[in-house]
């Protein structure tokens, strides 16, 4: 039996029109566990026209800040109150082992509504200094409706990471979750309905990328906020040109997580099994390039081996599993496709303990290729698994090299004891992250913005302001002499 879960718009539960449904896939057992509406155009339009009226005549956007920074506060508690069901969605729906979903993305999502319900009464604007006869102060506005188009890697936090800001500034908002994890969206809705935010202000709309496609092409969306591939970031930036909708895009990566020859080697290791193998390597900021100083190359290489066999692969409610399917059979067969063309030129090293009664699912072990050339394609392309590119560096000028060598420039780590060194090096990479003796630190008061192809914008931090507001100059003439070109 599966079970459909209809979508949300305005207070309606409600299914598509055409009645076609989107079939969601448990990555674990490869059978159809759920459906959602597949939304055609007529539903996406009628969710623009809702959201629309949401922003232009409900209750919404004449509120006190403060007033809707309490609606976002109820609603962190609400979700923080929903986190074991929301959790298990997530799971269910794309394969992550439930206790990272449960005990990570559940209180990071929190975190990030209490963050933004802060920032509500806290935007402003300024007044510009002129001459007396001159009044000019700026106003950030609303800039609208958003279209929040997601990704299925942190199905649940992504949702928040659009809604939050979106809301905190004023705007409403139409969320298109992924095809493949699309359940946890619905519910973060319904759960803003129940919070006391009108109706309308937070709809759900699902189907496959025709749906968000349809969404981005609407005239009555405002503002496009996209996570996902650098493939689809291009054609929803093409198709915003249309109609001069705003744009964030936070789009692919290939992190070079850097070792120099004087890193403390314990934290770089515990760090690397992390940054390479958390939720399965399906991160934009997956540590996949590892660039090792050639002094520690084979110790580290050796040790990151043992500690990596540790890891259990296997079914996402255990507790003890560390690495859970990949998200479905089209990323099963890219990771596979890319160890196949590494394998063309080296040696994998397979690593990971594989759950031995595993039938069925789309698992593939962690698995390093060593002394890899930096300009191969496993070190270039976003492969998005458990994958690692083992580099090798003499310098830092061809560390640097190195590090800038992908068209993506999201994230980078420096794992240093010279703090002169951390410092020249970090200006040097171009990416819109440079962790130093860390990886993958995020949190919601740290903007953040993908360089080159990895995007444009900022969804996080207090410089999400810029983003999800327009701008409004008024210009005061306080002078009583008449305008020498009349009126
Ligand atoms: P995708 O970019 O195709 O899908 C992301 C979202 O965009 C989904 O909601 C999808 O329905 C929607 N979409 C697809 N085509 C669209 C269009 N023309 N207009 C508007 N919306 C559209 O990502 P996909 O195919 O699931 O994954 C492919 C690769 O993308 C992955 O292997 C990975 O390399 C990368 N990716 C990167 C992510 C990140 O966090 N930066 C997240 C997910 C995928
Ligand atoms: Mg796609």
């Amino acid at each position: 039996m599966t079970k459909a879960m209809e979508m949300l718009i305005g207070h309606e539960n409600c299914t598509s029109r055409s009645d076609r449904w989107v079939e969601i896939v448990n990555p674990a057992t490869e059978s159809v566990h759920a459906s959602v509406p597949h939304a055609d155009p007529q539903d996406v339009a009628h969710a623009v026209e809702t959201a629309r009226h949401a922003f232009d005549h409900g209750p919404w956007t004449k509120m006190m800040p403060s007033e809707r920074g309490k609606l976002l506060y109820r609603l962190a508690e609400l979700i923080a109150e929903n986190t074991d069901e929301i959790a298990l969605l997530d799971t269910q729906d794309m394969g992550k082992p439930y206790v990272h979903s449960r005990d990570h993305d559940l209180p990071t999502c929190v975190e990030f509504m209490l963050f933004f319900a802060g920032m509500c009464d806290k935007v402003r604007g300024s007044q510009i200094p002129l001459d007396p006869s001159k009044h000019v102060y700026t106003i950030r506005e609303p800039v609208g409706v958003v279209a929040g188009i997601l990704p299925w890697n942190f199905p649940s936090l992504l949702a928040v990471q659009k809604l939050a800001p979106s809301l905190a500034y004023g705007n409403v908002i139409i969320l298109k979750p992924a095809e493949q994890s699309p359940r946890s969206a619905i519910r973060i809705g319904q759960l803003a309905l129940e919070a006391g935010i009108p109706p309308g202000v937070v709809n759900v709309v699902t189907g496959y990328g025709d749906t968000g496609a349809e969404l981005v092409g609407n005239p009555g969306v405002d503002k496009v906020s996209f996570t996902g591939s650098t493939e689809v970031g291009k054609a929803i930036m093409r198709s915003a040109g249309d109609n001069i909708q705003k744009v964030t895009l936070e789009l692919g990566g290939k992190t070079a997580n850097i070792i120099c020859a004087d890193a403390d080697m314990d934290a770089a290791l515990a760090s690397t099994v992390l940054t390479s193998c958390y939720n399965t390597g399906q991160i934009c900021t997956t540590g996949s390039r590892l660039v090792l100083h050639q002094n520690i190359h084979d110790e580290f290489v050796e040790r990151l081996k043992a500690k990596l066999d540790l890891l259990h692969v296997g079914d996402p409610m255990d507790d003890d599993t560390k690495l859970g399917p990949l998200v479905s059979r089209g990323q099963f067969d890219k990771v596979t496709a890319y160890i196949a063309i590494g394998q063309q030129d080296y040696e994998p090293i397979v690593c990971g303990t594989r759950q031995s009664n595993l039938k069925k699912g789309y698992y593939v072990n962690p698995t390093m290729f060593d002394n890899v050339d930096p300009g191969a394609r496993i070190a270039t392309e976003e492969i998005f698994g458990p994958v690692l590119s083992v580099i090798n560096f003499d310098d830092e000028d061809e560390v640097v090299r190195i590090a800038n060598q992908t068209s993506y420039g999201l994230a980078t780590a420096i794992w240093t004891a010279d703090l002169s060194r951390a410092h020249r090096l970090a200006a040097q990479v171009d990416s819109g992250f440079v962790w130093v003796n860390t990886n993958n630190y995020w949190v919601p008061s740290i903007p953040y913005e993908g360089h080159r192809s990895s995007g444009i914008g900022a969804d996080m931090g207090i410089e999400a302001v810029e983003s999800y507001t327009k701008l409004k100059n008024v210009i005061v003439n306080l002078d009583p002499t008449p305008n020498p070109w009349g009126g």
